[in-house]
């Protein structure tokens, strides 16, 4: 009778609570599922492959350093290694800079790559316009890339957020509604090509189709990578067991600027924002390599020169879908003290092919004896989007928990993508753009307050400082 009405008091609390931050959750009714979930042809001349003897091809470029003044360019040539050099400048046709790469290759299963180049472009000067050449002769070709700003508590800069991509009708919809929305960067949350999804040779093919297939943004705009299960590539029957081969063989990360031992899991900084980028599928509970950086990173976070604390990941860590209910609880014990104690501002995931945005909320109250394991409203708690609604070929995850947990604020089985559009220190446009009837319509949007500027706590304390400090300065008079 006691613990009942406890119980009672405690969910009048969750509920008040829930309350006074926000509406009920929303669950929206809507399904678009516009094309069957299948892979483009190969034929398809999304596909093509760009003419001229030993092209280069599968173009992508993401940052190269810790601060945005570098870039790596990566791609294939399929006939003969080629050169690995990059010529570029700050105008097209003149290229005044010449730099060096690595080409590397491999076998998975009987197929053979292509020739893959990694060529690191640095000491670049922020917020220009370069122009860059890769091949050799006729089958030359040339690209541009933007240099972000420097680094600083009011940069503007607006990112895409796209997740489960894989090579559909439904993802080239999302594919070209990111190109459409006037984004910068793409924060890809993992599962690119999925190519396991094939047998033997082909699981090489289809990740060279996908190169192809992103090129026309991966080679103009960087892409920060994170992995998903379906890089893993455990795949046993045909004596490939080396955990991530096609996709670190491919899929370079500046890890090595942020000390971190695998580029599995890094941090860049770009304009305002600090992202950290974690590996669901590499050891994380105390003592391994990826926790002990964690905890070494998140003390280097500086909100005065970047105000936006940002951490990807694949697998969601609050997820009310039937598909891949609790799988992110692994995690959560492990690393949600520190999201909430180091307020992060957004954590970004995929996994589930769904759209959902949770409240601020945690659950770092719980421990095993303790029984206190209900997520409850949490003002410094991130807000957590799962953006795993690509359109790769597994198709929408359409079973939601019913009732909604209180915890979940909004969710749409629907394909889309995201956009994060920081203004300045203390506020960022957020837009979930579903993909309707080949147009990309704003569904779900709201203003993202910074978790460090925006608090009153925090202006409460400036305010202190300010007084205290207008004190000193007249008692020094
Ligand atoms: C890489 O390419 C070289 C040169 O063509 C070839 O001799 C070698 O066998 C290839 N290695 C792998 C692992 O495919
Ligand atoms: C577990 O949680 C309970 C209730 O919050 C707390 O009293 C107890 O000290 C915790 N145990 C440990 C070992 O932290
Ligand atoms: C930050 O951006 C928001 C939204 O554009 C604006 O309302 C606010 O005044 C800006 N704050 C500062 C300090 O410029
Ligand atoms: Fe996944």
């Amino acid at each position: 009778m006691k613990s009942l009405l406890f119980q009672l008091i405690l969910a009048s609390f969750v509920l008040s609570n829930f309350d006074n931050n926000v509406n009920a959750g929303h669950t929206s009714v809507f399904v678009r599922k516009e094309w069957p979930s299948e892979d483009i042809p190969l034929d398809h001349e999304i596909f093509s492959v760009p003419t001229g003897h030993n092209a280069p091809q599968q173009v992508h470029i993401t940052q190269g350093d810790y601060d945005g003044k570098a870039v790596i360019i990566s791609w294939v040539t399929p006939d003969e290694p080629g050169s690995s050099k990059v010529q570029y400048g700050t105008l097209k046709g003149k290229y005044e800079f010449t730099a060096e790469g690595k080409m590397t290759n491999y076998t998975f299963y009987k197929y053979n790559s292509g020739y893959i180049h990694h060529v690191l472009v640095d000491g670049l000067e922020y917020d220009t316009k370069f122009y860059y050449k890769i091949g050799t002769g006729d089958s030359a070709r040339e690209f541009w890339f933007q240099t972000p700003p420097k680094i600083g508590p009011d940069v503007p800069y607006k990112f895409g957020i796209i997740g489960d991509l894989g090579q559909t009708y439904n993802s080239l919809s999302t594919l070209e509604h990111y190109m459409q929305s006037g984004a910068q960067t793409v924060l890809f949350v993992g599962d690119l090509s999925y190519a396991d999804r094939y047998q033997y040779n082909d699981v090489g093919i289809r990740w060279d189709s996908w190169g192809r297939f992103v090129e026309k943004s991966t080679a103009y705009h960087p892409w920060i990578w994170s992995a998903g299960n379906h890089e893993i590539e455990y795949m046993p029957y045909m004596d490939e067991v080396v955990p991530f081969k096609s996709y670190l063989q491919r899929y370079p990360t500046p890890h090595l600027s942020c000390k971190s031992s695998s580029p599995m899991w890094y941090a860049i900084r770009r304009a305002s924002a600090h992202i950290i980028v974690l590996s669901s599928y590499s050891p994380f509970v105390k003592y391994t390599p990826q926790y002990e950086w964690l905890s070494e990173e998140l003390k280097k976070v500086d909100r005065e020169k970047t105000p936006w604390l940002i951490v990807l990941m694949h697998m969601p860590i609050y997820n009310s879908n039937e598909a891949h209910f609790m799988e992110g609880e692994s995690m959560r014990a492990v690393f949600e003290e520190w999201f909430v104690h180091h307020r992060v501002d957004v954590i970004f995931a995929g996994h589930v092919h769904a759209y959902e945005r949770s409240y601020r909320i945690s659950n770092i109250r719980y421990n095993v004896s303790s029984g206190e394991c209900y997520p409850v409203p949490d003002k410094s708690a991130p807000v957590y989007i799962t953006v795993g609604d690509g359109g790769n070929q597994e198709g929408l995850a359409g079973r939601f928990l019913d009732p909604q947990p209180e915890y979940s604020a909004f969710r749409e089985a629907s394909y889309g993508h995201s956009t994060l559009e920081i203004q300045n220190r203390t506020h960022a446009f957020y837009h979930w753009n579903r993909n309707d009837d080949g147009k990309k319509v704003a569904t779900d949007s709201f203003v993202l307050h910074n978790q460090y500027w925006s608090s009153n706590l925090r202006r409460r304390k400036l305010k202190k400082h300010h007084l205290s400090s207008v004190l000193k300065s007249i008692a020094s008079y």
